[in-house]
C-alpha cells in the first residue's frame, strides 16, 4: 500500500510550547483516517503541515510520496492542487454567491473554460446535496448548508486527497450524518483518501478505516474503530468515557 501523507517525527514549537512533537504518521490510499484529540492538541496544526501552510522545526511531511515541507511556494501549489482542504469554520467569500465560491479554483487555478466549470460545480453542488442554490449569497444560508458549499468547494476539482477539519462540528445529528455519508460516498465513488479531524466519536466510527488520537504532541494510538472502542489505553478511554452521553435523566 502507498502511504499518501507521511509524518515522520514532526516537531512544532509555538508560543513556546511543543504542540507536534515527535509525530508519526501515515495515510494510504484509499483509507480515511480519523484524528481525534483534546481541544488545543494541534490537530488542525497538524493539517496545516500536511497542506505546507505550516513548516515543521524538525522532522518532514511528505504527501503522494513527495516532500512538501521546505519546499518552494512553486512546488507547494501544485502538491495542493491534488488536496481538498475544508476548514474548521468553513468560511466562504461572503461577498460571492455560491457558485462563484465553488467555482474558484477552477476559475482562477485551473483556468477551465466556463462551461467546463458549470458542469463541475454543478456536479459537486448535486454531490452534497445541494442542487439548485447557485445563486444563492452565504449570509442566506445554514450553517449546515455552508458546511455542505465548503465540501463543494473542497471536492470540485476531485481531489485524491481530502483534508476535512471538524466537517460536523455545531451540527445537530442529522445534519451531522448527512456529512458523514457524503464523506463515504466519496470515499466509494472516487477512491479518496481522506483525514478527518472530529470531536464526534460517532461519526468518527462511522467514516473511519482507522481512528488515531493526537496527545501532548505524538499520535499515541492507532487502529481500527472496533480497536479503540475496546480499548485499555488509559488516555483513550478517558477522552471516549467524557465524551459519551451519561445516563438519560427525566
Ligand atoms: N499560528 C499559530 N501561532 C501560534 N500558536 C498557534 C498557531 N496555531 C495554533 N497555535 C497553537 O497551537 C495549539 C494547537 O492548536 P490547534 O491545532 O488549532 O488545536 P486543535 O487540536 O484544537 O485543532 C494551540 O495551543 C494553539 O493556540
Ligand atoms: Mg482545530
Amino acid at each position: 500500500m502507498h502511504s499518501v501523507v507521511e509524518l515522520d517525527s514532526v516537531r512544532k514549537v509555538l508560543d513556546g510550547r511543543s504542540v507536534l512533537d515527535g509525530a508519526d504518521l501515515a495515510v494510504y490510499e484509499g483509507q480515511t483516517l480519523v484524528i481525534i484529540g483534546c481541544s488545543g492538541t494541534g490537530k488542525s496544526v497538524t493539517l496545516k503541515h500536511i497542506v505546507g501552510l505550516m513548516e515543521p522545526d524538525e522532522g518532514q511531511v511528505r504527501v503522494f510520496g513527495e516532500l512538501i515541507s521546505g519546499q518552494h511556494e512553486r512546488i507547494k501549489n501544485r502538491i495542493r492542487l491534488k488536496i481538498g482542504l475544508v476548514f474548521q469554520d468553513g468560511a466562504l467569500f461572503d461577498f460571492m454567491n455560491v457558485y462563484d465560491n465553488v467555482a474558484f479554483v477552477l476559475r482562477e487555478i485551473y483556468s477551465l473554460p466556463e462551461r467546463e466549470i458549470r458542469q463541475k460545480v454543478e456536479w459537486a453542488l448535486d454531490l452534497v446535496g445541494l442542487a439548485g442554490i447557485e445563486a444563492k449569497m452565504p449570509s442566506e444560508l445554514s450553517g449546515g448548508m455552508r458546511k455542505r458549499v465548503a465540501i463543494a468547494r473542497a471536492i470540485v476539482y476531485r481531489p485524491s486527497l481530502m483534508l476535512y477539519d471538524e466537517p460536523t462540528a455545531g451540527l445537530d445529528p442529522i445534519r451531522a450524518d448527512i456529512i458523514d455519508s457524503l464523506i463515504l460516498r466519496l470515499k466509494d465513488e472516487a477512491n479518496t483518501t481522506s483525514i478527518v479531524v472530529t470531536h464526534d466519536l460517532n461519526s468518527a466510527y462511522k467514516i473511519a478505516d482507522r481512528i488515531c488520537m493526537l496527545h501532548e504532541g505524538r499520535f499515541i494510538i492507532d487502529g481500527a474503530p472496533d480497536e479503540i472502542r475496546k480499548t485499555d489505553n488509559p488516555v483513550v478511554r478517558q477522552f471516549i468515557e467524557g465524551r459519551s452521553s451519561g445516563p438519560i435523566r427525566f
